[in-house]
Parts: structure tokens; sequence; C-alpha cells
């Protein structure tokens, strides 16, 4: 293990990968009205085909499961037809691309919807803060009405006709987002999990909506190797919190372990060794995410802390990262002030060298 570096070859059990670059899933809010992602996306995500793996933008696999603006879904045969063309667009330039799956759960504004129904959560816990709005700019998050215990295999199976729809659209696998405080961490966190049946409770039971939407959506790939899942162990963003997050998450990943995953990705918080710590648990490839640059991201390759390296901010602003670093090019600094605009600004504009 001691000589890879971000530029060695790899392989995640599906295909191999050029280098040990990730894309790391950035939502860049570009989407047109009703989830349907935009035409410059397809420029966006071909520019960036260079990497091991893309790992798309937060996407709903249901219209309940959407709360930003401008943001994609898959649900839909409109929103299907647009992402082929994204996928197409980026095996022809010999890249691949996971699709993630992004359910908010109560991290939803009404005027970013485009369904009635009011956003839905583990329990009736109103989260703290604020999102953009179009319409009227910052507004408070609604509040989200408690899934009854008949209704949570009807969200799992949205996980799994999801899957089967992003197949269809060519993608060659999907990662179930549960990070950043969106619905299956709700589940995870105490602080948002406030159930007492089988889905809340003890670690056994908070842990079980994930295991179970990672088994539909397995099932729905018909491979385990399509499959991925991304999680943030104690990240506070989307006002989630936790009272044990080490037993939580060490829980968790023992669970999903045996599942034979494409890959599990996490993300680097609170929690200083969150990689050290779960890495030994998990047998499948570990992709590390979180602040990374060149030296950081072959010093962990090296040490054998993880197999595959995910860059975010970076990725939005030099499309052509494994090349810039094999070259040594200077990189150019991301503009956060264009993270979420509409327009190429920002977006597909950014130069390769
Ligand atoms: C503009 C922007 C949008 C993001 N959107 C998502 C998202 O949709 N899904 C997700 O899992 N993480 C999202 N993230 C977090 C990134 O995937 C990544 O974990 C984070 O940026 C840390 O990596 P970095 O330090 O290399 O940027 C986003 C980050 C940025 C900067």
């Amino acid at each position: 293990m001691a000589d890879i570096n971000l530029l060695t070859p790899g392989r995640i059990d599906g295909f191999d990968t050029p280098n040990r670059i990730f894309m790391a899933p950035m939502t860049r809010s570009r989407a047109h009205a009703g989830g349907v992602p935009s035409e410059l996306a397809i420029t966006y995500y071909a520019q960036r085909a260079s990497v091991g793996l893309i790992l798309t933008e937060g996407t709903a696999p249901s219209a309940v499961g959407l709360g930003y603006a401008r943001t994609p879904a898959i649900h839909r045969q409109e929103q299907i037809d647009a992402w082929k063309k994204i996928t197409s667009a980026v095996h022809a330039k010999g890249g691949h691309i996971f699709l993630q799956f992004m359910h908010v759960g109560r991290i939803a504004s009404a005027l970013n919807r485009y369904t009635d129904e009011p956003p839905v959560a583990p329990s009736v816990v109103k989260a703290a803060g604020q999102m953009w709005t179009d319409q009227s700019g910052l507004q408070d998050f609604d509040t989200p009405r408690a899934l009854e215990l008949n209704e949570i295999p009807g969200v799992i199976e949205e996980y799994a006709q999801a899957t089967r729809n992003a197949l269809a659209a060519g993608f060659d696998g999907v990662e179930l987002h549960s990070a950043s405080g969106y619905l299956p961490m709700q589940f995870l966190s105490t602080g948002t999990n406030k159930r007492t049946d089988a889905y809340g409770g003890s670690v056994t039971n908070r842990i079980r909506f994930v295991v179970e939407a990672l088994e539909a959506m397995i099932a729905a790939a018909g491979s385990s190797e399509r499959v991925g899942i991304k999680i943030s162990p104690a990240m506070p963003f989307n006002d989630c919190t936790d009272d044990d997050p080490i037993e939580t998450y060490t829980t968790l990943v023992k669970a999903i372990s045996p599942l034979n995953l494409a890959y599990l990705h996490a993300l680097r918080t609170t929690i200083p060794n969150t990689f050290e710590l779960l890495r030994p648990l998990f047998k499948g490839p570990f992709a590390a995410g979180g602040g990374f640059d060149f030296e950081k991201g072959n010093a962990l390759l090296a040490s054998g802390g993880a197999d595959f390296i995910v860059f975010g901010k970076l990725m939005t602003s030099n499309p052509d990262l494994p090349h810039r670093f094999a070259s040594g090019a200077d990189l150019t600094t991301w503009d956060a002030a264009t993270f979420y605009t509409p327009g190429e600004k920002g977006y597909t504009d950014f130069i390769t060298v």
C-alpha cells in the first residue's frame, strides 16, 4: 500500500479508475423548475470526467425529498431523460459517474418544492436555521411531520425506484447521502430521532432506516457494486446533533460492512480521527473527504488510511484536477460566491490547463 498516491490507478468493484480522485457531490443550484437538470450540467460534468469517479450533486429520489431551490430529482421521466445526456457525455470522455440521492427530510421550504406535501422526518423536530428561496430570500425551515411506521417502507421504496431510474439514465451507480443532516442522518441522530418504535431509541433501531435503504438500493440495482454511501459523523450542519456519534457510526459501519458496497465515503468533521476509527471496521474501498489538497491526499493514501480521496471545492474551479496534480500546474482558487448562482459563471467557465 505504501506506494499508492492520488495518481495511482484504482479499482472499485465494478470498474477500474485512472486515479484515486473522486469528485465530491456538490449542489450547484442550476437545475430547471421541476427538478430537471440543466443543459449546462452536461458540460460541467463532462469537463470533470478525468477523475476516478464523479459523484453528482444531491438529487431528490422523490418530490417530497426535494428541499432546495433549483436542485434536481430523478423520479419523473423528463428528469431521467435529462440525466441521460449527462451520463452519456461523461462516458464519452471515458469517465464514471454515480448519482447521489439526497432526501432532505426536514431541511426544506415549501417555496422551493413542486409538491404540496409537507416535509417528512423521523420526528416532529423543526430545524433551527434558514434556507434560500428565490421568491422570498432566506426563510425558516418548515416544520416536518413525522413519518408513520407504516409509511417507512414506502420511503425506502422511493430510493429503490430512484435506483432503477438512475440505472436507466446510464449512471454507473448510486450513493446514499447519509450525511449533512438530511433524512438518513435524521434517523441516525438522537437529536432528530425521538421515535419509540423499531426506527428509534437504541442505536440498532436508529441505524435501521439506513441499512434498509441500502439493502433496497442493492436489490434494485441487482448488485452491491453499484451502491455507495456517504456519512459525516458528528457533523452539526443543519442543526443535527447526536448524544454518542462514535457509538452510532461504529455500529453503522460494522452493520453495513457485510453488504459489499462499492465504497464507504466518509467526511471528516468534528471527530478528528474519523478515518482511523472507521476504516478498520469497513472491509471495502474507503473514500475520505474534507479539506484535502495534493499533499494531504497523498499522505493519507500512502499511510494506507484510505483508498480514494474526495475533493469538493477544488473540483469546482479545477475541472482538470488530476492533470494539474500530475503536471504540478497551479490550482485555481474556488469562487464561493458562485457556488449556488444560476448560469455559467463559476460553473462551466473555469479553464483547463
Ligand atoms: C457548493 C457545495 C455544495 C455541496 N453540496 C453537497 C451535496 O449536494 N451533497 C453532499 O454530500 N455534500 C455536499 N457538499 C459537501 C462536499 O461534498 C464535501 O464533503 C465538502 O465540500 C468537503 O470537501 P472539500 O473540503 O474538498 O471541499 C457540498 C459542498 C460545496 C462546497
